[in-house]
Parts: structure tokens; C-alpha cells; sequence
């Protein structure tokens, strides 16, 4: 008799349960997922039912994760696997953990809501999340090119890639290929700090949206282009410490200008 209603007991006990929980069953997976495989995530991950319970970090709408902020709080790890499945995501914030090691996987690029991404290194299918707004790399260790594929995020806005060891030359369009010239939406290109060479492409003159320009403490040469006083929003201007020689272009009529 006790086990019957012990049995009893577990099937009204399971069915609240069931009927109480407010995750997904993909993202709740997604979420499990990544909790056994980093550590020191909050100490409110516990459960099943991340979206009902509120996870440190962790916020939903209508039981999808649609936003995940765990900028520094010390986790670590370097499996991302699975952070693609979270399909209503809008929101990434995993910046400065020093602990957590490795690449987003290149199925990044189905996250077509995400508005805000703050990790990486980024592979190039990056050029498919055409809602990003902001995207801020700053402050890691990545190495490598500059992704011309970022050029394909026309909604682009902030672009920080500054203060890595980022090498080779500024990406330009050139026929098929996209490159930094068709953000025509930026208004703030910051990549100082890095390993970049080769010249300032004559076509950033043609972003006239830039109100930033941080260039300096990276090994471009060859002259300034003559034209960057068609960015006439810009206010701050930053292209010390290259390898530039020539003249600086005429900067009358860059009425914002406060800093060269
Ligand atoms: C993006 O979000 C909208 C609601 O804001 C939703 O209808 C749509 O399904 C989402 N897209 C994906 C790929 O999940
Ligand atoms: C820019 O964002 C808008 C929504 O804000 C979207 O409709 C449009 O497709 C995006 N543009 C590009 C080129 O992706
Ligand atoms: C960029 O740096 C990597 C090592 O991190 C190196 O293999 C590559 O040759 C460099 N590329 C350029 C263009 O300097
Ligand atoms: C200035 O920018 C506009 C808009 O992108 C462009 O049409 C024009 O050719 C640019 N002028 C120069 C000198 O680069
Ligand atoms: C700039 O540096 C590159 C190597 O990074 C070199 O091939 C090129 O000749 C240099 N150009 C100028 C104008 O100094
Ligand atoms: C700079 O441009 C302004 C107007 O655009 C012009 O009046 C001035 O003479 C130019 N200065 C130089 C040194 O070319």
C-alpha cells in the first residue's frame, strides 16, 4: 500500500514538475551541456528548469534562452558545442574569462537574432549574422586575420577588435569579396593594439558614418590617405605609433575632429 502511494506520489509529483517548467527542451539541453563541461558557473545553475528558476546569467522569453551573460565571472572551459542550439538567442556576453579557451563553432552563424556578440576568436561565418550591431573581440588573445566576412554585417555599428595580436592587412572589398569598406552603418572602427600591416585603405574614406578611428600601435606604412577628411563625423582619430610616412591629409571641414 505505502509503495502504491509513494508511486502515486512521484507520477503527481513528476506531472507538476512537468507542467511547471518553463525551458525548452533544446535550450535546457544547450544549457546542460555546457554545465558539465565548464566550471565555475554560478551556483544558481541547479535544476531543470533554467528559464523557471532564473540562472544567474541566464534570461528567456517565451521559454526560449534569449540571452546569456557571463562576462567575468571566472568560468572556464573550451567546448562550445552546443551554443548554437540556443536558435532565439539575441545576446552573448562571455567576455573576459581568462579560463575559457577556444573557438565558437562555425554553426555561430545560424544564430540569426543575435544582435550582440562579446567573444571570440570568430570563424568567418561570422558574415552571416546580419543583425550584429555590436561586436566587441577586444582584449583577448586572437591571432590571425581580420575576417572579411565581417563586411557582410551591414547593420554594423561597433567594431572593436582592438588590443589582440590580429596580423595581416585591413580587409577592402574587392569584386565577390567583402571587406570593412561596406559597413556603411560603422561608426566606430577601433583595432589599435594589434599586429596589422599594409596601408590604411583609401576606401575607409567612403564609411562617413565613422565618429571613431582608432588605428594606433600596429605596423601599417605607406602614406595617409588624402580622402580620410571625408569622414567629417569623425571626433576622435588615432593613427600613432605605425610604420606611416607622408604628408597628414587636410583636415578642414572635419568639424568634429577632438583628437588626432
Ligand atoms: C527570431 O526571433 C523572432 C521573434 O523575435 C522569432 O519569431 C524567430 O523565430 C526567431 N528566429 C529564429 C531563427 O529563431
Ligand atoms: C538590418 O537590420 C534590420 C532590422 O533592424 C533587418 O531588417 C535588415 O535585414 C538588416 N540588414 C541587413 C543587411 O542584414
Ligand atoms: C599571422 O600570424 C600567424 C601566427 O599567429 C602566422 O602564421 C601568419 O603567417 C601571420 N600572417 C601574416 C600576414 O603576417
Ligand atoms: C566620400 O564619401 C562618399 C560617401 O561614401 C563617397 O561617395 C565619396 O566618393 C567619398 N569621397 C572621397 C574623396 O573619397
Ligand atoms: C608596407 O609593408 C609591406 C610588408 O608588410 C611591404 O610589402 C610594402 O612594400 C610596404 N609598403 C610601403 C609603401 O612601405
Ligand atoms: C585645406 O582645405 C581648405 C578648404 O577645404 C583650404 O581653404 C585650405 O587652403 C587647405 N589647406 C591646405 C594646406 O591645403
Amino acid at each position: 500500500m505505502g509503495s502504491r502511494i509513494q508511486v502515486w506520489l512521484l507520477i503527481v509529483f513528476t506531472q507538476i514538475l512537468f507542467i511547471a517548467a518553463q525551458t525548452n527542451s533544446d535550450d535546457l539541453a544547450a544549457l546542460h551541456a555546457i554545465k558539465s563541461s565548464w566550471q565555475n558557473l554560478p551556483p544558481s545553475w541547479k535544476g531543470s528548469d533554467p528559464c523557471g528558476s532564473s540562472w544567474d546569467g541566464i534570461a528567456c522569453t517565451n521559454s526560449h534562452v534569449t540571452s546569456i551573460k557571463l562576462a567575468g565571472v571566472l568560468v572556464s572551459g573550451s567546448q562550445f558545442g552546443d551554443i548554437a542550439s540556443f536558435t532565439n538567442l539575441q545576446f552573448l556576453d562571455l567576455s573576459n574569462n581568462i579560463g575559457l579557451k577556444g573557438t565558437l563553432p562555425p554553426s555561430i552563424g545560424n544564430l540569426k537574432n543575435l544582435t550582440t556578440l562579446f567573444f571570440g576568436p570568430i570563424p568567418d561565418s561570422i558574415g552571416s549574422l546580419q543583425l550584429l550591431v555590436f561586436l566587441a573581440l577586444n582584449s583577448n588573445s586572437f591571432s590571425g586575420p581580420i575576417p572579411p566576412s565581417i563586411g557582410n554585417l551591414l547593420n554594423l555599428s561597433w567594431l572593436d577588435l582592438s588590443d589582440n595580436q590580429l596580423n595581416g592587412t585591413i580587409p577592402v572589398s574587392s569584386g565577390p569579396t567583402p571587406g570593412l569598406d561596406m559597413l556603411i552603418k560603422a561608426k566606430h572602427f577601433v583595432f589599435d593594439n594589434n599586429q596589422l600591416t599594409g596601408n590604411i585603405p583609401r576606401t575607409l574614406g567612403l564609411v562617413q558614418t565613422l565618429e571613431m578611428v582608432r588605428l594606433d600601435w600596429n605596423s601599417l606604412n605607406g602614406s595617409v590617405p588624402l580622402n580620410l577628411n571625408n569622414l567629417t563625423s569623425v571626433s576622435e582619430l588615432y593613427l600613432s605609433n605605425n610604420k606611416l610616412t607622408g604628408p597628414l591629409p587636410n583636415l578642414t571641414g572635419m568639424n568634429f575632429l577632438t583628437y588626432v
